[in-house]
């Protein structure tokens, strides 16, 4: 694996394309590259491997830090787009890019995470909480992002748009009202029952001044959801708990159409719901769209 990294370390060496602030997806690719070297490297037995294994990780460490100054150079330049109202453009952009077959590992990992992620979690920021979270209730699902890619599938296959209300259903750090407001104008907002989660979320609508963008500290059961056109659940709950939330989106159906979007296992229980027809093909491990009846 030595040699491996070797050969690796080189190759990146010459690569002056890689710092081209379109490259993300290159410089990510080539950082796990690294971390996956790095992680099978053997152990240097003598003294003479070992200053070979430090000339090498200095070569290793140059490299990595100029990949992530070009990341964060790309990330401020897109935060100061998003500051002055003009982040969709750029965003959409890099979705757009964005091409499944080239990426068939993570379309084979269901909901893996990519390139995407690390742009839109460089982009927002988040002061990730690491104390302080409260166990939850049984029912309730602890916290993990949609994976990127899938906000921009809900985007487009929800035509979303500035005359929506969004409403995320167990909305964790936020990552999908934020960048659903950034890209299409919709009003954004996050219902999250962990108050550690629904903070630092506020904090990244406030850093990028997304006025649209509200977090809710709340239990979705006794939520307000009467401003809502298009509801989104990533699986934040099941058993009961889906039950009565279901039971409320029915009644906001019963006012006005509405839209649902999920992902993940609470898909199949929002299937055999009679109010909702599925819209498209239902694919397992993608989002999927229903409107009210
Ligand atoms: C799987 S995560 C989804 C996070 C976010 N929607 C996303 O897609 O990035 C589920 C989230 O729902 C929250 N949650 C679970 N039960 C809840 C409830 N009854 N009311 C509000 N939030 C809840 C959890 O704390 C967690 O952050």
């Amino acid at each position: 694996m030595k040699v491996a990294l070797q050969d690796l370390v080189a190759e990146l060496e010459q690569d002056v394309s890689l710092y081209e602030p379109d490259q993300l997806r290159q410089r990510i690719e080539a950082l796990d590259r690294i971390e996956t070297c790095l992680f099978h490297m053997p152990r240097p037995q003598d003294d003479a491997a070992m200053a070979e294994e430090s000339a090498l990780q200095r070569r290793v460490e140059a490299i990595s830090d100029q990949m992530d100054a070009a990341n964060r150079e790309l990330y401020q330049e897109i935060r100061a787009e998003i500051r002055r109202g003009d982040g969709a453009k750029r965003l959409l952009a890099w979705a757009k890019v964005y091409d499944p077959a080239v990426h068939a590992d993570y379309q084979l990992n269901g909901v893996g995470y990519d390139y995407l992620d690390a742009l839109v979690t460089g982009v927002l920021q988040f002061d990730e909480p690491d104390s302080g979270i409260a166990e939850l209730a049984p029912e309730m699902v602890f916290y993990q992002p949609t994976p990127a890619r899938f906000i921009f599938d809900l985007i487009q296959c929800s035509a979303l748009n500035e005359h929506d209300v969004l409403i995320d259903l167990g909305s964790g750090l936020g990552h999908v009202p934020l960048v659903a407001n950034i890209c299409t104008g919709a009003r954004c907002i996050g219902i999250e029952i962990e108050g550690v989660y629904a903070d630092c979320a506020r904090r990244s609508a406030q850093a990028l001044d997304l006025k649209q963008v509200t977090f809710l500290q709340q239990d979705v059961r006794s939520a307000d959801l009467s401003e809502g056109t298009v509801f989104y659940l990533y699986t934040p709950f099941k058993g009961g708990v889906l039950r009565s939330v279901l039971d409320m989106l029915k009644a906001e159906a019963g006012k006005r159409e509405i839209r649902v979007c999920t992902l993940g296992p609470c898909t199949d229980a929002v299937l055999q719901e009679p109010w909702l027809k599925v819209q498209g093909e239902q694919i397992v491990d993608q989002l999927t769209l229903f409107r009210s009846v």
